[in-house]
């Protein structure tokens, strides 16, 4: 582990306490998909697993804290999801396969009000990605391997939200194979708001002065709280993680109320249930409903996209011998792949609505 005196960019207050009592509230029941993942784990360990000093320590401690990222940075990815829409936490909005809770409407209201989920954007997801990169292999020497990407969120808190749910001290509930990198865009101090952790039977809490300070932790082992800040709004990228035999830092986003997958194999699909619900409503009422004649219009749009994607391959020579045609592929290219996409997202909100 990084040695937490030397770097000046933040700071570790200890404070001796009586254990905080846990919200059982977050809590989940594992059942059988614990054993998957920690097979999982272990193979990869196994597998690819190197030992250093870092990931001896985050063995023992459950928590990394990392180099902050380039404050020009950090800087840039804050205004970026600042300027990306809200989304309201809602049940059943996570990716099929996944796990999630169902908070109770009151306890949903009461997190709606004290924190605002953001939808990325192209340009906030890019910058995401740079931040990850330059997370990589601090992260892969504390947990001794390479890592993937389950999903990635952003939200802001407002100042003095309520201290429950998330707020509250609390264990994830997890796996203790998954991980969570949190990425705080705003100074950790009293006005911003800050986090704090268990360790050791001590409470530790993280200050700084400026955003892009981060921390790797295990949210199932380790006790901990986001704690609103007084005057200002503290925002956070969570990024929940997991150890693999190759990196995939690929930033997915799986829904705002989605936790990490049943099982190590299942990969998201790109959208959450809900999603696939609006794609279901879409067809509807674009195409009437999942009917014989849907079905047919259906199949013609793939034979259209094809004819287009296969004439465009035909015509390729032609448009390297004659630079004017190039655009006309292109063109039938991006026609033919747009109607594809189209009638697949259909076909797909139909299987979501068959397994609804
Ligand atoms: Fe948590």
């Amino acid at each position: 582990m990084a040695n937490l005196a030397a770097i000046r960019e933040y700071d570790v207050e200890e404070i001796v306490e009586p254990e905080p009592p846990v919200d059982e509230a977050l809590k989940l029941d594992r059942g059988e998909i614990s054993s998957a993942w920690r097979a999982h784990d272990s193979y990869v360990r196994k597998a690819v697993g190197k030992e250093t000093p870092e990931s001896c320590e985050f063995d023992r401690t459950r928590v990394h804290v990392g180099r902050p990222i380039d404050p020009e940075l950090a800087d840039r990815l804050l205004a970026l999801i600042h300027a990306c829409e809200s989304e309201p936490l809602m049940n059943g909005d996570f990716a099929p396969g996944f796990q999630t809770w169902e908070p109770s409407p009151e306890m949903l209201a009461e997190l709606n009000r004290g924190s605002s989920l953001r939808v990325f954007n192209a340009k906030s997801s890019w910058a995401i990605q740079d931040a990850l990169d330059a997370m990589r292999d601090e992260v892969a020497a504390a947990l001794g391997t390479p890592w993937k990407i389950i999903g990635v969120k952003a939200w802001t808190t407002k100042p003095k939200a309520e201290a429950r749910g998330m707020y509250a001290w609390h264990s994830d509930g997890f796996v203790p194979e998954i991980f969570k990198i949190l990425l705080y865009l705003t100074p950790m101090s009293l006005q911003n708001g800050y986090v704090e952790v268990r360790v050791d039977g001590r409470t530790k809490r993280l200050k700084s002065s400026r955003g892009g300070v981060w921390a790797l932790l295990d949210p199932t082992s380790v006790t901990h709280r986001g704690v609103p800040g007084t005057e200002r709004e503290r925002m956070l990228v969570e990024i929940t993680i997991c150890r693999s035999a190759a990196f995939d830092l690929r930033a997915r986003y799986t829904g705002q109320n989605s936790f990490y997958p049943s099982f190590p194999w299942t990969e998201a699909t790109g959208c959450s249930n809900l999603e696939l619900q609006r794609i279901v409503e879409w067809s509807k009422s674009t195409l009437g409903t999942d009917s014989a004649e849907g079905r047919v219009v259906n199949f013609l749009r793939f034979r259209v996209a094809e004819f287009l994607c296969s004439l465009a391959k035909v015509l390729t020579p032609l448009a390297k011998r004659f630079p004017a045609a190039l655009n006309m592929v292109s063109l039938l290219d991006a026609a033919g792949t747009g109607i594809w996409n189209r009638a697949k997202s259909i076909e797909l909100g139909w299987a979501g609505l068959t397994a609804s």
